[in-house]
């Protein structure tokens, strides 16, 4: 019986080394110290040995008892440790991976733009101000010197709302310059005012032409304005957008609403002046309408053009990101082809 303790205890601990989990421990405990252990058998049975035998037999099968007892908590808490200091495969964090990289939106070229032209404008002490796509006649045409029947409503073609009535008073803005309205009925000069927008022509769509697109209106009214803070004003903008070295032109235009009406155009961006595709061939390339805001207009809004005078200026926002990023089709903008967009 002695030699079966010995070899019990010697295959016990052997097998509680190769126990890697807390499952494992259980089924080892009771297979060596559970009530039908051997173990426990032996020590039931001492009873009916010979005294002499029994305290030797009982001696060594409670040493063996205690001993596997400990080993038992001992690998207990070392199993426990180890759950504790390595996470399982699972969950491990292999650090070395490399990282997976986040898609990141961006500005749409418009709205950099846009961002751009109104910064310039607000550190030269313009407000921004924005008013509705939706208008009346009178403001897009009728207060800006354009009556029905004028010719000059050729120059917009426009796309009327059904009033369900037949009458033709309200539109999608054409332009932007129905603000310069809206703006001086409701302030005193002085004024000074960015109006960035959309706007809405009734056309065919072409490489130059969409039917939808942004401008940019400016107005400045006060005592003493005269043409040349407009020339000031907008030599200063177009070197601030289009570098230092551009040279920018005034050439007479026409446009109801302000006399003289003047048409800028800066040196060619492609060619610097010499002539190419871009600019015709002619070294310049038009960007904006201005011109000094029309004594009617003035008269209309209630201030007197005998004291005040003023000046106002209008841009296309897609035509000025076209020069600056060379896009040759002004249709891009607004197809959202995304290998176009993440361009920019
Ligand atoms: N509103 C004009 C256009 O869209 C531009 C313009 C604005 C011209 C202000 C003069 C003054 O063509």
């Amino acid at each position: 019986m002695l030699e079966q303790l010995k070899g019990l205890r010697a295959q016990a601990l052997e097998e509680l080394n190769k126990v890697g989990n807390p499952r494992e421990l259980e089924l080892w405990r009771v297979r060596y110290l559970g009530k039908k252990s051997n173990l426990t058998q032996i020590l039931r049975s001492l009873a009916a040995l010979p005294l002499e035998e029994r305290r030797e037999v009982g001696a060594q099968a409670n040493e063996i008892k205690k001993a596997l007892e400990s080993s038992l908590e001992e690998k207990g808490r070392l199993l426990q440790e180890s759950i504790l200091t390595s996470p399982r495969e699972s969950q491990r964090v292999d650090i070395t991976l490399p990282g997976r990289a986040l898609p990141t939106g961006r500005l749409h070229p418009t709205t950099q733009i846009l961002k751009e032209i109104c910064d310039i404008f607000k550190n030269m002490g313009f407000q921004v101000i924005e008013g509705p796509d939706v208008e009346w006649d009178y403001y897009n045409f009728e207060a800006l010197n354009i009556p029905q029947h004028h010719p000059a409503r050729d120059m917009f073609a426009t796309f009327w709302i059904d009033t369900g009535m037949g009458e033709k008073a309200r539109l999608l803005r054409t332009h932007s310059s129905p603000m310069q309205i809206r703006l001086m009925e409701k302030e005193r000069p002085p004024i000074r005012a960015i109006v960035p927008g959309r706007v809405y022509r009734y056309e065919a769509t072409d490489a130059t032409h969409e039917s939808m697109f942004y401008q940019v209106e400016g107005l400045a009214v006060d005592k003493g304005i005269t043409l040349a803070d407009l020339k000031g004003t907008l030599f200063d903008f177009c070197r601030c957008l289009f570098g230092e070295e551009r040279r920018v032109r005034f050439r007479c235009d026409y446009f109801p609403f302000v006399e003289p009406g003047v048409e800028v155009a800066i040196s060619c961006l492609a060619c610097n002046g010499t002539g190419c595709r871009l600019c015709g061939h002619s070294g310049w390339i038009e960007i904006l309408g201005a011109g000094m805001v029309h004594p009617d207009v003035l008269t209309r809004v209630d201030i007197n053009p005998k004291l005040y005078s003023g000046f106002a200026f209008g841009m296309g926002v897609e035509r000025i990101a076209m020069l600056r990023y060379g896009i040759d089709d002004i249709r891009l903008f607004y197809s959202n082809d995304l290998r176009f967009l993440r361009q920019f």
